[in-house]
């Protein structure tokens, strides 16, 4: 098999589409599990295009929120959002965050740890710039149990011989990893939580437009028209619609948080 193409960032909105909405739902149900206290100086690492950072200043009234990301792509997206107008959004990378020491009340990597390729030195960085008792966490699909939302595409890809592109370091996502990553850092009070997501699209002509918007798309247009034409009806054949022709699919993502001593 050909290696497969990184994955890139470079389109914020299409990247809304394939993930923005799978983000929301999966943000939404990590935050209802951390439930923090409104008035924190919140550092998103990895804000990506604005997706999770939107969603914590509609439901966690900070008081400041820093996002940073390394795809000038996705953070101008994340600059037109009107619901995130009040974050300070900048270029960077989670091993070498700018930022002081004790900065923040609370850091979080939301769909990143995967992403990042040195992540132990990802988990010191958000350890350095939060406070003594502050809040270090994160969130990742469960790649390697197959619990991504591109899961039905890239399973049809392997099995008509093409690797999809993965994250650099998409063993993190266990949750067992996840854990002793937490307590090897020296975060106290860690703890883990599973995140299972429907996600409903109105159409399987729906779910594919949206999913291969972004991230598999490269891998798509390698293929030739016949392996594509095959792809997409093995993938329609696996995804069952209900009587009003909607297609749902559900993902897995494994949470963890701790304390800074
Ligand atoms: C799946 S997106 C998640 C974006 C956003 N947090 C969300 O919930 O929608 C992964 C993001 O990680 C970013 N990323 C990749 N490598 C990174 C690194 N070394 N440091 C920080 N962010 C990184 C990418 O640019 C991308 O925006």
């Amino acid at each position: 098999m050909a290696d497969p193409q990184p994955i890139r960032f470079q389109d914020g909105a299409a990247y809304e589409q394939t993930m923005g909405k799978w983000s929301h739902l999966v943000g939404g149900r990590f935050l209802d599990w951390v439930a923090p206290p409104a008035g924190l100086a919140w550092v998103d690492v990895g804000c990506g295009n604005g997706a999770f950072t939107e969603l914590l200043i509609e439901r966690c009234a900070p008081s400041s929120v820093d996002g940073i990301d390394p795809s000038e792509g996705q953070l101008a997206f994340a600059r037109t959002r009107a619901g995130a107008a009040g974050a300070l959004f900048q270029a960077g990378d989670a091993t070498a965050l700018p930022y002081a020491d004790d900065r923040f009340d609370a850091a979080v990597m939301a769909l990143v740890i995967f992403f990042v390729p040195d992540p132990v030195k990802g988990i010191a960085e958000m350890r350095r710039v939060v406070k003594p008792g502050g809040l270090v966490a994160a969130y990742a699909w469960d790649i390697t149990r197959r619990g991504a939302p591109f899961e039905p595409i890239w399973d049809e890809m392997r099995r008509l011989g093409v690797e999809p592109a993965q994250p650099p370091s998409k063993d993190v996502s266990r949750m067992e990893v996840l854990a002793g990553l937490w307590r090897d850092a020296g975060l106290r009070d860690v703890e883990t939580m599973e995140i299972v997501v429907e996600r409903s699209f109105a159409s399987f002509e729906h779910f594919w437009t949206v999913t291969t918007a972004h991230n598999v798309n490269a891998a798509i247009e390698a293929m030739t028209g016949e392996q594509q034409a095959q792809l997409k009806a093995r993938v329609r054949a696996r995804m069952p619609t209900n009587a009003a022709g909607r297609v749902a699919f559900t993902s897995k993502a494994n949470a963890v948080k701790g304390r800074v001593e």
